[in-house]
């Protein structure tokens, strides 16, 4: 703790103009905090403080107000700290950010709100112009999952221009809303480990050039073709997959030929099938493509298809086969044609006479009785 020392010859016959003044010139530290005027660094670490102190010195450019069980981060709370390069909100309890809390902080590079419980983070909580922020840690920082949707709104309104890296580790994240990080033009780094992550979107990372994305942890059964060509166009890109829950079945061809081609996989040495059971553990690497037996019945819908489309040209050319032999067989089949009208024709006949010769005889016999 650098506590306030005016220098003696103040002490002894200023002292009263200067305690009236001091106050003014807001060079006080906060009782529970720790001021270092020379490192213009300011410390409230652990102190068990549910607010943002007031009277934080305005020479400030580091301000670590960390530990503690602070629950909003208000409009006024840092309005006037001006030279803050570096701010530290992390492990506290702050589920609340209000609009511009953060809009005044035209220096602000480093921002770290890790481990809190954001909820709701106002979209105009930064500034929309001159906003000089490039790092920004929101490690194990959102509520649930519900608050990327706040987050995205903010980086929507926020206008961050400079933005480099961004860190969103364990946040329970399942999807980025669309267009979240469209406006971080200068984002380089992501850092989105350990989320519920299952699927990239052709826009998500467009307009951006990534160099390092890390995407370990997460939900990824496999990267469909859509994905793999959302990272194709990020080519400076260092990717890292591991501790994804592969499934080893045809939907993971595409990734495993890309795979072979590309160099972005940094990790590509550590990803493993978790399933189905018999490939457990086969290294994804290297799992040729013929393992999978993709190209015979195994091709689920495919194979179904196929099976249909095969069924139906059998058919046909049996049909074909039909009508040929009818053709050539022609001549026999008027012959039979002829032969079984000849037949039916006879038969007729009979009918036709032993009919007569019947009703004949009933004539007769209802004659006689008759008379
Ligand atoms: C943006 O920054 C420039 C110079 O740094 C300043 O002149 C201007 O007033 C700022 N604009 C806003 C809206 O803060
Ligand atoms: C963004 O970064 C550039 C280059 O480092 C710098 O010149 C510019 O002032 C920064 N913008 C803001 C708003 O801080
Ligand atoms: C972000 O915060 C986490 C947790 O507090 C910490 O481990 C990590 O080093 C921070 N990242 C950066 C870039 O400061
Ligand atoms: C996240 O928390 C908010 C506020 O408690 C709640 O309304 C929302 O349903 C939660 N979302 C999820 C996915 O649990
Ligand atoms: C992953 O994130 C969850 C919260 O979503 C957290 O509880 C857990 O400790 C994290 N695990 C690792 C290995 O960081
Ligand atoms: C897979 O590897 C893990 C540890 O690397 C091991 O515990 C497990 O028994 C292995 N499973 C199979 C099916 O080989
Ligand atoms: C990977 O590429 C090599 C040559 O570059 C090729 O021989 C091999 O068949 C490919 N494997 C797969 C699974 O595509």
């Amino acid at each position: 703790m650098i506590p306030w020392d005016p220098p003696g010859t103040i002490r002894s016959s200023w002292g009263l103009l200067f305690l009236l003044l001091a106050p003014l010139s807001c060079q006080r530290c906060p009782a529970p905090c720790e001021c270092s005027e020379a490192a213009r660094t300011v410390k409230c670490v652990q102190k068990e403080l549910v607010s943002i102190p007031a009277g934080i010195p305005k020479y400030t450019r580091n301000l670590f107000i960390t530990g503690n069980q602070i629950t909003c981060v208000g409009s006024q709370d840092l309005q006037e700290l001006s030279n803050l390069v570096t701010l530290s909100l992390a492990n506290n309890r702050i589920n609340t950010v209000a609009s511009q809390a953060f809009s005044a902080l035209q220096s602000l590079r480093y921002l770290d709100l890790s481990h809190n419980h954001l909820a709701s983070i106002h979209p105009t909580a930064f500034s929309a112009r001159n906003n000089s922020i490039r790092e920004l840690n929101l490690s194990h920082s959102l509520y649930n999952s519900s608050a990327v949707r706040s987050l995205a709104a903010a980086f929507a309104e926020g206008g961050f221009q400079n933005l480099s890296r961004l860190d969103l580790p364990s946040n329970g994240i399942v999807y980025l809303p669309l267009g979240m990080l469209s406006g971080l033009s200068r984002l380089e780094h992501l850092d989105l480990r350990n989320n519920s992550l299952v699927d990239i979107k052709k826009s998500t990372f467009a307009g951006l050039d990534l160099k390092y994305l890390d995407l370990t942890l997460n939900a990824f059964k496999t990267l469909r073709s859509e994905a793999l060509s959302a990272l194709e166009r990020q080519p400076n890109l260092r990717l890292f997959l591991k501790d994804n829950p592969f499934v080893c079945n045809c939907d993971i061809e595409d990734l495993l030929s890309w795979m072979n081609q590309s160099q972005q996989v940094a990790d590509v040495e550590k990803l493993y099938c978790v399933f189905p059971h018999d490939m457990k553990n086969a290294s994804l690497v290297k799992l040729a493509g013929s393992d999978l037996e993709c190209h015979s019945s195994q091709h689920g819908e495919n194979a179904l298809q196929t099976s249909y489309a095969a069924l139906g040209v059998v058919l046909g050319i049996i049909g074909v086969i039909f009508l040929f032999v009818l053709y050539l067989n022609r001549k026999g089949i008027k012959l039979w044609i002829n032969s079984l009208r000849d037949t039916c024709q006879n038969l007729m006949e009979e009918y036709q006479y032993r009919y007569e010769i019947e009703s004949e005889r009933h004539i007769t016999q209802v004659s006689t009785l008759d008379v």
